[in-house]
């Protein structure tokens, strides 16, 4: 059995889904208040848990061999943020782990964790890394640069506004990747030695500016290559007037500056050596990340897409699990 965390997010779907077209038994770890049901039709089961609760992740891991761990806050909420989910919830989730006997846990961590850079969502990445190293545990360390679905988000915000604010600095080198290909990648990492205990910072086969990956973005979709330049320092000095606001917006300016500003190239004929999965080139990754939203960015993708054939399946221990633990039941079929 393989846990997969984040399964909801835009990355863990496709991992879910990656792992389900070869067979492989798949428990996702998803929030009731997630969007799940999307993944019903893959046969995938659910446990109903949080990372910020340390007993459901222990209930979660129960005959779990492997994990790909593909959880992350994007934008902090009150009280689900950097600390205490990309750093406490993975330090959690790798010590119930161990207890477990799991041989092995994929965990994707970003471009950026070795730079000396103090932002929020890079110090708690590398504190789970540490984490990681030190449990005992068979591990895997992905590193993602910037993912296509980034530029198509941005390329989306031109369709709508006919402008955007590219964040960061344009001459940056990046080499955006798809997120089927970052599964593939995780898929591999279970099953490759020489994948075993590294940290590997993965991209996709090309490399280019950042300015460069927005218009071509553009390009392949019909659009303007339209923006304005919002250069890293000028993102802080937004994050930081924001902050009466809170401190979620400016973590997130501070998480943009280096996802956009930090140079995250890697050498694509390496990254297709050492994984040995077939990448897909930048503009047809681009034409899809386009079209193909993922279900909770798209209200038409939603409709179509949400499957509600059946609800597979929910692990607990009967006597452990209060009835206020288990899901509501599975939404109304609109099918
Ligand atoms: N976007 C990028 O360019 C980029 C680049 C490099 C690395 N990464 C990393 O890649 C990973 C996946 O990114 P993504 O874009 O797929 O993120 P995403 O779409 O925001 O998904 C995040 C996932 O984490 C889950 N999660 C959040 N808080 C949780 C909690 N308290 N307990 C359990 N699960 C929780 C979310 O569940 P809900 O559905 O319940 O919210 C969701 O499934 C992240 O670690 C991210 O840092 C991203």
């Amino acid at each position: 059995m393989i846990l997969v965390t984040g399964a909801t997010g835009r990355l863990g779907t496709q991992i879910v889904r990656v792992l389900r077209s070869v067979g492989l038994d798949v428990r996702c770890l998803v929030r009731k208040g997630s969007e799940y049901y999307w993944l019903n039709d893959t046969g995938a089961a659910y446990f109903f848990g949080d990372l910020r609760d340390p007993a459901s992740v222990g209930r979660a891991l129960r005959d779990v061999r492997y994990v790909v761990a593909a959880h992350g806050v994007r934008v902090e909420r009150t009280d689900n943020d950097h600390k205490r989910v990309d750093a406490d919830g993975s330090i959690t989730l790798f010590h119930a782990a161990k207890e477990r006997g799991v041989e092995h846990v994929v965990y994707v961590s970003c471009a950026g964790v070795e730079s000396a850079d103090q932002a929020p969502l890079f110090t708690a990445k590398r504190a789970a890394e540490e984490a990681l190293v030190g449990s005992g545990l068979g591990y895997t360390i992905l590193r993602p640069g910037l993912y296509v679905q980034n530029f198509a988000d941005l390329a989306r915000r031109v369709e709508r506004n006919g402008n955007v604010f590219l964040p960061g600095d344009a001459a940056t080198l990046v080499s955006p990747v798809h997120t089927r290909d970052v599964a593939l990648m995780a898929l591999a990492a279970l099953d490759l030695p020489a994948l075993r205990n590294v940290a590997v910072r993965v991209g996709g086969p090309e490399t280019m500016t950042v300015g460069d990956a927005f218009a071509r973005m553009c390009r392949v979709n019909g659009l303007p290559d339209a923006h304005w330049a919002l250069p890293p320092a000028a993102l802080r000095a937004l994050g930081k007037l924001a902050r009466p606001a809170g401190r979620r917006w400016r973590n997130r300016a501070e998480a943009l500056a280096v996802h956009y500003a930090h140079p995250s190239a890697v050498d694509g004929a390496e990254m297709a050596a050492l994984f040995g999965v077939p990448f897909t080139a930048y503009d047809e990754a681009a034409r899809v990340a386009f079209t193909d939203r993922h279900p909770s960015e798209d209200p038409t993708a939603r409709d179509e897409k949400v499957v509600h054939r059946q609800f597979t399946a929910t692990i607990y221990e009967p006597g452990v699990i209060s009835w206020d633990d288990l899901p509501a039941g599975p939404p109304p079929r609109r099918d």
